[in-house]
């Protein structure tokens, strides 16, 4: 029997696969609910929960705004300016404080250690909402998404094109060895991920029967795969200048009509957005107007062609993070 009571949710391998499949249920009941008009506000009446926002954020603070909201409870929100966390006060210290007022504390920021130190001091649940290793909530967003679509998980392979480095390449391996697909990362040597983390998802593959692979080559990766998915070239919080590198580096890890055309016939495309494929960003009309291109790791063809499932993800963040909540608390 699965109880997540009073746990915190940091990165995948903090999860069993029967802790994944438990939340995915949960998520999917939750779902159905919030379809049929059944409320769910008496599951967590009166509770407060925390959101702290060092780096910007559309889908995962409205989900957990949303999802708090119908569960019952109240949420803060702290953004980047708006407290005196890090500069002024340790984490530590804030993890303290912010645990004698609240049910629950939403972390989205820097270093993978700071959400971790976060929990260590505080005494009630905390969630990742995203650090530079490693995005759970976005990954149980896109677990629940597959399983709707394929009606199962396991056996299915997924391939993952672009910058592997940081948390959606990191975690996506994690999530697809807890549950049984297999997970193809498809990255130039110094976009792959680290080998400690290949590791940690081989040896939980090896358990439920999954595969690993890392490659650079396009073609091969792509090769009869079930899902295609890719993220932006440059992340929340790097600099401007690493536009021009990354272009060059990852143009070829684009994921294009040949690209789907080479994957499975009923391939699906995934990607956690935001994306750059089309003029419609001030950023991508700044590249376009400085190295000519108008879509980055996507083309505008496959982001809105009838097998991008990227906004019903989107909207499964909100169904996912208030299982999440509800499962915790
Ligand atoms: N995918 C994701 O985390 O979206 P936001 O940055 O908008 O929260």
């Amino acid at each position: 029997m699965v109880n997540l009571k009073g746990r915190d949710i940091l990165k995948m391998s903090d999860l069993t696969s029967e802790e994944v499949f438990y939340l995915l249920d949960l998520a999917a009941e939750l779902k159905d609910k919030k379809k049929n008009g059944i409320p769910v506000s008496d599951r967590h009446p009166g509770k407060n929960i925390a959101l702290i926002f060092e780096k910007t954020s559309t889908r995962t603070r409205c989900s957990f705004e949303v999802a708090a909201h119908d569960l019952g409870m109240h949420v803060t929100y702290l953004d980047p300016e708006g407290s005196q966390i890090g500069w002024k006060e340790s984490i530590a210290d804030t993890a303290r404080v912010l645990a004698g007022m609240f049910d629950g504390i939403e972390y989205r920021g820097f270093e993978q250690t700071i959400v971790e130190e976060l929990a260590y001091y505080s005494k009630v649940p905390v969630w990742n909402g995203l650090t530079n290793e490693s995005h759970p909530t976005q990954m149980l967003a896109d677990l629940l998404t597959i399983r709707e679509h394929f009606g199962h998980l396991e056996g299915l392979t997924l391939c993952y094109m672009g910058d592997a480095r940081l948390n959606t390449g990191n975690s996506l391996m994690v999530a697809c060895a807890l549950t049984g697909m297999n997970c193809v990362i498809c990255a130039p040597e110094k976009y792959q991920p680290a080998a400690e983390i290949v590791e940690k998802a081989r040896e939980i593959a090896a358990k439920t029967g999954s595969e690993i692979v890392i490659t650079d080559v396009p073609q091969a990766a792509s090769k009869g795969a079930d899902i295609v998915y890719t993220d932006v070239w440059v992340s929340l919080g790097e600099p401007e200048e690493v536009w021009k590198e990354r272009i060059a580096d990852l143009s070829s890890y684009r994921v294009d009509k040949s690209v789907m055309d080479n994957a499975g016939p009923d391939a699906i495309f995934m990607h956690c957005l935001p994306s750059f494929h089309d003029l419609g960003t001030k950023i991508g009309r700044e590249i376009y107007e400085k190295y000519g291109l108008s879509e980055m790791e996507v083309t505008d063809e496959v982001f809105e062609s009838a097998n991008s499932l990227v906004f019903v993800e989107a909207e499964n963040r909100m169904h996912t993070i208030k299982a999440i909540m509800d499962a915790t608390l």
